[in-house]
């Protein structure tokens, strides 16, 4: 595991985005799968900007690690958040942003479609290999959507499940554990004071951390890498 821990928002965007584009551009296909929420949308809006001349975008290919159970053109979507701050911007073909979707495609009332993933990557013992899967972690220490109080949603056998917000109520569509786990690397971008007794938690792994799913990220390759603000690793020893 390791830690950049950079002066605000605004840096980790930067740095998190010259990182993409080191892994991303390699002239070969690239599987990434994105993370909704605050922090990223700030990450789009940077590598939108300062990195879209630098990047083959005709390799990489969009996933999401979850989604809202929502039409793709409500504000609650992560798809519209990324066509907003990052496709709309750059020069990326429509084949390779491949949506959660719903059987009833398009523009279905909250869609929940568990167990798709329109991927076809390498499978590593039967499970789907991202390159890059993004992730955020809420101040619950969730993680994709997977949530504190459905945590067996981790080692669910299906590649993707359908989750409810605790709050909300609000359905989700996640991959689970394993995917996460299986992939080439892992990146948490994490940000701002309200997060800091959680990633002290989950980075040091201290105790009751096991109620947290995103204690349980543990990529098998070894490389998973945090990106975090000064405000939100305030309390890591
Ligand atoms: C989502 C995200 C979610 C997010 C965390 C952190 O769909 O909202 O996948 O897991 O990453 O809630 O969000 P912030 O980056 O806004 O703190």
């Amino acid at each position: 595991m390791e830690l950049k821990i950079y002066r605000d928002k605004q840096e980790v965007a930067e740095q998190f985005s010259a990182y993409f584009v080191e892994k991303a551009n390699t002239g070969k296909p690239f599987h990434v799968a994105l993370s909704g929420g605050s922090t990223p949308k700030i990450v789009f809006d940077v590598l939108a900007a300062n990195f879209s001349d630098k990047m083959d975008w005709s390799k990489v290919h969009f996933y999401w690690g979850d989604e809202r159970c929502v039409p793709p053109t409500d504000d609650e979507s992560n798809y519209k958040m990324t066509v907003e701050h990052l496709f709309s911007k750059i020069d990326v073909p429509e084949a390779n942003i491949h949506r959660i979707r719903g059987e009833e495609e398009p523009n279905t009332e909250a869609i929940c479609y568990a167990n798709l993933l329109e991927i076809n990557l390498n499978e590593v013992e039967g499970t789907p290999q991202f390159d890059l899967v993004i992730l955020g972690m809420g101040d619950d220490g969730h993680t994709a959507s997977i949530f504190p109080h459905q945590i067996n949603l981790w080692n669910a056998e299906d590649h993707c499940v359908v989750a409810t917000h605790p709050e909300s109520g609000q359905q989700r569509v996640s991959i689970n554990g394993k995917v996460i786990n299986a992939a080439k690397e892992v990146a948490f971008l994490v940000t701002g004071a309200s997060k800091a007794k959680k990633v002290k938690a989950v980075v040091e792994k201290t105790e009751g951390s096991k109620e947290y799913p995103a204690t349980l990220v543990d990529p098998k390759s070894g490389n998973l890498v945090w990106f975090l603000d000064e405000d939100a690793a305030a309390d890591l020893d």
